[in-house]
């Protein structure tokens, strides 16, 4: 289960894997299976949703939590630390957007919800990686895989602490990435940037979604081939257009 000249072996290992009981996170935990991964350890709010998983694949352990609490995501790390020596791959899936209109005499009733937007979003990925980071420098190859967003490289207008929290998410991977290659390249520090997907997080709005199950597959390959950064689809095009123009990105995603 090392990893090749080009590429990284999902074959056997075992996966942290955030958000995994609906949306792209479930889908993920299929991909994992079908590229032979030897165990999950799944989290997320909802313990039956995760127990669930197992009628998919028999690799699952559901790990119930709630990733806005810091609390949970410390007994979550002394979980790992003292129970699973074996954790090679992390991926930071969990996420949750919350429309909010600012100018608004009211918006301060929006705070409690936004620092937990802030709290799921960039808080708890940064903790986890902080936390398992010398456990899997330790390891002969590992990898941590942190899902932001085409919101990264470009915000729309209707959720900006979302945005915000992916952009920062954005720059903290990248960030590590430069420490991680100069001084512990056997571990991989990878970014996926989906573009719309249709899940419960996009219900309602938005069109030209892609599947949960088609963004998934190609993260997984993205991981499997160790793209240090993984362009989802239309991300791909967006990162184009950004590089050529960050003006005509920023029009084309404003209304988001
Ligand atoms: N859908 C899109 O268009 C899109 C586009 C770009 C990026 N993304 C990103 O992709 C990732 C997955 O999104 P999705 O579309 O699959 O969203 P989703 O269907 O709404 O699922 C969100 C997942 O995060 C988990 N989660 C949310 N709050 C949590 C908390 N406090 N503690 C633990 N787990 C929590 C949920 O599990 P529980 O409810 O059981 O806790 C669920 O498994 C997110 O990071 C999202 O920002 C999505």
């Amino acid at each position: 289960m090392g990893q090749g000249m080009a590429g990284f072996s999902l074959a056997g290992r075992t996966v942290l894997l955030t958000g995994a009981g609906r949306g792209i996170g479930r889908a993920l935990f299929v991909h994992l299976a079908a590229a032979g991964a030897g165990r999950v350890i799944a989290v997320g709010r909802d313990a039956a949703a995760l127990d669930a998983l197992s009628t998919l694949a028999p690799i699952a352990t559901p790990y119930p939590a709630d990733l806005a609490d810091p609390a949970e995501r410390a007994a979550l790390v002394a979980y790992l630390t003292e129970k699973e020596p074996d954790l090679s791959v992390v991926i930071n899936n969990a996420g949750t957007q919350l429309p909010t209109d600012l100018i608004n005499p009211d918006a301060a009733r929006y705070l409690p919800a936004l620092a937990g937007e802030i709290a799921v979003n960039f808080a708890a990925p940064i903790d986890l990686c902080v936390a398992l980071l010398p456990g899997l420098i330790a390891r002969p190859s590992a990898m941590i895989v942190n899902i932001t967003s085409g919101l990264a490289i470009a915000p729309k207008s209707g959720a900006p602490v979302y945005c915000a929290a992916k952009a920062g998410l954005r720059s903290f991977t990248k960030a590590l990435r430069y420490q991680a290659e100069a001084r512990a390249p056997q571990l991989r520090i990878v970014e996926a940037l989906p573009p719309l997907v249709d899940t419960e997080m996009t219900r309602g709005r938005g069109s030209g979604k892609i599947s949960a199950e088609a963004a998934a597959a190609e993260i997984v390959r993205g991981m499997a081939a160790a793209k240090p950064e993984i362009y989802v689809g239309k991300a791909k095009l967006l990162r184009a257009i950004h590089s050529l123009s960050p003006a005509l990105a920023d029009r084309l995603m404003r209304a988001g």
